[in-house]
């Protein structure tokens, strides 16, 4: 049998003729830049997370840099991640004209440390100027504990979202979908992503109407009114065709969660029978973890995937490398054992096949495959 990590070819051919549809009804259009199909989508995917104001970008990673850039940061400004995450989340940081500095992780769920957080924030309390936490894997970040850092210490928040599309998340006693919580979210529709677009796109999410404002007109070259700049910008539009596919598979979005988090409950359920030495991820009952990847620990981590591979399961390693290990990062001069926790995990972590078509034969194949690499 040969399973992929995750292939976009099941879901399409489900929906293949609503997905035509859409896109040819925007090459009928003529129209392929900021039309109705990204007005609409931005006022239903709003409506879908319970948020004010949407702007659909380029790439998650426009979403970012946007993010950031509307704060105006300068060189001096730092702000605090996790050295645990995609590069853009630190590269965009540094794009936007700040300096990112890193805290660790939680060895539980591998995110950002509050605690490590309010460590920095005491340490460098007019420096820091936001805190940008990662909903990794699809798993709420504490964003409780942020949001409180956020009033004492007088810091924004912008949730690196990329993971976390449809998730709730508990903050004091309510409910809030994953990346509305701060100041600002920043979503990507990579086409892995449990909201994918057939090619790049993106969203940054708000309630606040002034920083909308600021991030639309960076968007569009910092302008509100064609051909007249308040302000230096990007070109960083979400376009009409990938508008169309999105506003399809929005509709789907809830009935794909669920389907991931009962694959990640087989596979839980399965694997812990066979009393393996693999460390499973906890399953939360309050739909805060929407399994965009589906992550074990294990010891003989490169071992493992090489024997997955060679039975024709697809595996990945997000992330082998920690960001404070890259050499783009290398100036900022961090060290082996700067962020155990992270640097632990990171030779640990392998993200087995989950996306919502996956069978229960495959399912059953890639669990039998586990055993007979523990058991022989
Ligand atoms: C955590 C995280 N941040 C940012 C990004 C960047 O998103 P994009 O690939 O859409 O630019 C990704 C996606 O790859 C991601 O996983």
């Amino acid at each position: 049998m040969k399973i992929p990590i995750f292939t976009p070819k099941r879901q399409y051919k489900k929906l293949k003729k609503e997905i035509d549809k859409a896109i040819f009804s925007v090459l009928e259009s003529g129209i392929f830049i900021l039309g109705n199909q990204v007005k609409s989508f931005e006022k239903e995917i709003a409506k879908y997370l319970g948020v004010k104001f949407a702007i659909g970008v380029s790439s998650g990673t426009a979403a970012l840099f946007i993010s950031l850039k509307s704060f105006q940061l300068t060189r001096d400004d730092l702000v605090i991640t996790t050295p645990f995450t995609f590069f853009a989340t630190a590269e965009e940081i540094i794009n936007a004209g700040a300096t990112p500095i890193f805290a660790d992780i939680e060895d539980e769920h591998f995110s950002l440390s509050p605690e490590k957080v309010e460590d920095i924030l005491k340490k460098y309390r007019d420096k820091v100027k936001v805190v940008l936490p990662v909903h990794l894997f699809g798993k709420c970040a504490n964003m409780d504990a942020f949001m409180y850092l956020s009033n004492k210490y007088n810091v924004k928040i912008i949730e690196d979202a990329a993971q976390i599309i449809g998730s709730v998340c508990k903050v004091g006693n309510k409910y809030r979908k994953g990346g509305t919580i701060g100041d600002f979210g920043a979503f990507s529709f990579f086409p892995t992503k449990n909201l994918g677009a057939y090619g790049d796109g993106g969203l940054i999410v708000t309630n606040d109407e002034r920083l909308f404002e600021i991030a639309n007109m960076i968007r569009s070259h910092g302008s509100k009114k064609r051909y007249y700049h308040e302000m230096i910008g990007t070109n960083s539009r979400l376009d009409e065709i990938q508008a169309a596919v999105l506003r399809v598979k929005l509709k789907y979005l809830e009935e794909f969660n669920t389907k991931r988090q009962k694959i990640a409950k087989y596979y839980n359920e399965n694997i812990r029978k066979l009393k393996l030495p693999i460390k499973t991820p906890e399953i939360p009952e309050d739909g805060s973890h929407i399994f965009h990847q589906y992550v074990i620990r294990v010891e003989e981590r490169d071992r493992l995937s090489e024997f997955l591979t060679s039975h024709g399961v697809g595996n990945a390693i997000y992330y082998p490398v920690p960001l404070h290990f890259q050499k783009a990062l290398s100036y900022l001069g961090y060290k082996v054992g700067d962020f155990p926790v992270t640097e632990k995990v990171a030779k640990e972590v392998i993200a087995l096949p989950i996306f919502p078509e996956l069978e229960r034969e495959e399912l059953d194949y890639i669990i039998e495959i586990l055993d007979k690499f523990y058991k022989g």
